[in-house]
């Protein structure tokens, strides 16, 4: 999985943007020396710079003050805007103090002089880097709708939670059940509005709609088919020779929520279900994936080729399932086969959804079971009407009724995937499995 902010031992990606050549080939040669970061892009003007953030996605971009087209201020406050994930340095022949305050008010994080050895831009490359994750992680733990929640039949916590933090990633998640009807497009729909009212964590969120022939997506987030057939659908991509270049190019190919989620809707009519071929498939993965972070993908119950390839090029899958046997009994039929699909169950996360004390299967017995078959529980989601209801009126219900148990648990499904990871759990014994287990 390709980390936004890269852990240790991982080279810290840069771009140098400067219609000095001279000064390119200096960070050229500190980087061809360095063990901390990479020489991955150059640029000449400022549109480039912008371009080449957007396309390569690198950690840091060093920009100079005066590029031919534009004042490097204004490339970093774009690239703020459009990339936020990119840390941007200033460089100057000789940077003064009012230039590094207003570069500060503008989003850049270091003022360097060009002469900088390559000890100093190593260090300070670092510096942006590790001040930029521990930002996010401090924002993840402040803003209130982070807090972890926890549903009552949840396996209970031992003392202090260990937690670690592993990623702040850009994430591809695949929401997959081999049964209709368990919840994957309500999770989707849920932990979508969840990401797009965080004020704080700065994520852009796109849903594409792989469902090609029941897909509901569009029905979820309250658009009707008159909207559908105005808008954007894979139908509409299946049409372009050439895939978007910039991201106004791509935002003009999506449909657009009142809640800031960016969509792609299942097509109006079932009969162009054949249209998402997996060669499509991949084109809009590759368009959306330089885009927007994280991108969600809400598949067909069958293992058609479309629903491979975003299992395949997803960074997780949640598996959204039922305490009911045949949902269960069919998870297990899918885990004998993902691996020989290229579909490793180590980055498959489970959610039980609908869960309710008088199920015929403890959420308990599921979660031994789980473990068994290799796959991470995440949460376990309360049955609650409200969740049925605000969907039937294209509402998400995390939005409608935030201190639900239901939002809780979205809310801490969240929290687990851009903040920190639970250590495994221990494993127990008996369960489910001894009714399913053929493993
Ligand atoms: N936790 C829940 N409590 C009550 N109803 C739910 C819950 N989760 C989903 N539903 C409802 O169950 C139905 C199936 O959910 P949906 O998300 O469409 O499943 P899938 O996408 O897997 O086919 C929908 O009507 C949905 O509103
Ligand atoms: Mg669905």
């Amino acid at each position: 999985m390709a980390l936004y902010l890269p852990g240790l031992g991982d080279y810290i990606r840069v771009v140098a943007a400067d219609d000095n050549q001279e000064f390119i080939n200096r960070v050229l040669l500190h980087a061809s020396a360095s063990t901390v970061f990479r020489l991955v892009g150059q640029a000449a003007t400022g549109r480039d710079a912008i371009h080449k953030a957007e396309q390569l996605a690198p950690h840091v971009l060093i920009v100079s003050r005066y590029l031919p087209d534009m004042v490097g201020l204004e490339v970093a406050e774009q690239v703020g805007r459009r990339v936020p994930g990119v840390q941007v340095i200033l460089v100057d022949e000789c940077p003064d103090v009012p230039l590094a305050v207003e570069a500060q008010g503008r989003g850049v994080r270091r003022v360097l002089p060009k002469s900088v050895s390559r000890e100093e831009l190593e260090q300070a490359v670092r510096e942006v880097v590790e001040t930029a994750r521990r930002e996010l992680e401090e924002a993840a733990r402040r803003f209130p709708l982070f807090a972890p929640g926890r549903h009552p039949l949840a396996p209970p916590k031992t003392e202090e939670p260990r937690l670690q933090v592993v990623t702040v990633g850009r994430e591809t998640i695949a929401f997959y059940h081999p049964k209709g009807g368990v919840g994957k497009t309500s999770t989707l729909v849920n932990m979508a509005a969840a990401l797009t009212a965080n004020r704080v964590l700065k994520v852009k969120p796109v849903a594409l709609d792989f469902d090609v022939d029941y897909g509901s997506l569009a029905a979820a987030l309250g658009w009707g088919h008159a909207d559908v057939e105005a808008g954007r659908t894979v139908v509409h991509w299946a049409h372009f020779s050439q895939p978007p270049q910039s991201l106004e190019e791509t935002e003009e190919l999506l449909m657009h929520h009142r809640t800031g989620l960016l969509a792609l809707a299942a097509p109006r009519n079932p009969a162009d279900e054949g249209l998402l071929t997996a060669e499509l498939a991949e084109r809009i993965l590759d368009t959306v994936q330089r885009f927007y972070d994280p991108v969600l993908i809400d598949c067909t119950i069958d293992l058609r080729d479309s629903t491979i390839i975003a299992l395949q090029r997803a960074s997780r899958v949640i598996l959204v399932s039922t305490l009911d046997y045949l949902a269960i009994d069919r998870l297990t039929k899918f885990r004998e086969k993902q691996e020989s699909l290229g579909i490793p169950p180590h980055k498959c996360f489970v959610v039980l959804n609908r869960t309710r004390n008088n199920a015929v299967f403890s959420v308990r017995d599921a979660v031994d079971y789980l473990a068994k078959l290799g796959y991470t529980f995440l949460e376990a989601l309360p049955y609650d009407p409200g969740v049925e209801d605000a969907m039937n009126r294209g509402q998400a219900y995390f939005l409608e009724n935030p201190r639900s148990e239901y939002a809780a648990g979205i809310r801490s499904i969240v929290h687990g995937i851009w903040r920190v990871y639970p250590e495994d759990r221990p494993a127990r014994r008996g369960g489910l499995g001894s009714l399913f287990g053929r493993r």
